[in-house]
């Protein structure tokens, strides 16, 4: 495991989106449990993303999402496949951006401070693993360039993490 905590100002999110895919696979290298894979991928989105005081994922686990490894505060356990922004990035197995989540019907708020989301989905090949969730206290943090940014480092991640490692 190598990591050294580099600075991101996100001034070029494209550039600091592609150094962060860099530093997530130095951080997973030679370690496929995707368990530790992602609770580190949270601690790094968590650490180098400006404005964000929740990141985490969600495991698709008996037709439902479970909570999985995540930075911030204690968050929902379950949610249903449709429900709030999480269950809909789900059921349409694309990214979700909210700009101000109290606009997004059937949004469940686990922290009051939070007023934009993100939401991607972990697919490997054709399966549904579960979600990328990122909250910020920022109305309209997150845009294409995050998008794009963050599905490349859901990418790396599924691409070094062995699926038959997740939980039942
Ligand atoms: N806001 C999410 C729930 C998860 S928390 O934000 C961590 C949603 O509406 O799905």
């Amino acid at each position: 495991m190598s990591y050294t905590a580099r600075r991101y100002d996100f001034h070029d999110k494209s550039a600091d989106y592609a150094r962060l895919v860099q530093d997530l696979a130095a951080l997973l290298a030679g370690e496929s449990d995707l368990v530790a894979n992602l609770a580190n991928t949270a601690a790094l989105i968590f650490a180098a993303l400006p404005e964000v005081n929740w990141a985490g994922f969600y495991f698709l686990r008996g037709g439902e999402l479970v909570l999985g490894p995540f930075q911030g505060k204690p968050a929902c356990v379950r949610i249903a496949l449709g429900q709030g922004v999480c269950g809909a990035a789900a059921v349409q197995r694309r990214t979700l951006i909210v700009p101000d989540v109290q606009k997004f019907p059937g949004h469940i708020a686990c922290d009051a401070a939070s007023r934009a989301e993100i939401v991607v989905p972990l697919i490997d090949g054709a399966s549904l693993l579960g979600v990328l969730d990122i909250d910020s206290p920022q109305a309209a943090r997150f845009d294409e360039a995050d998008a794009r940014g963050l599905e490349a480092l859901v990418r790396a991640l599924v691409a070094r993490s062995a699926v038959g490692t997740r939980p039942p």
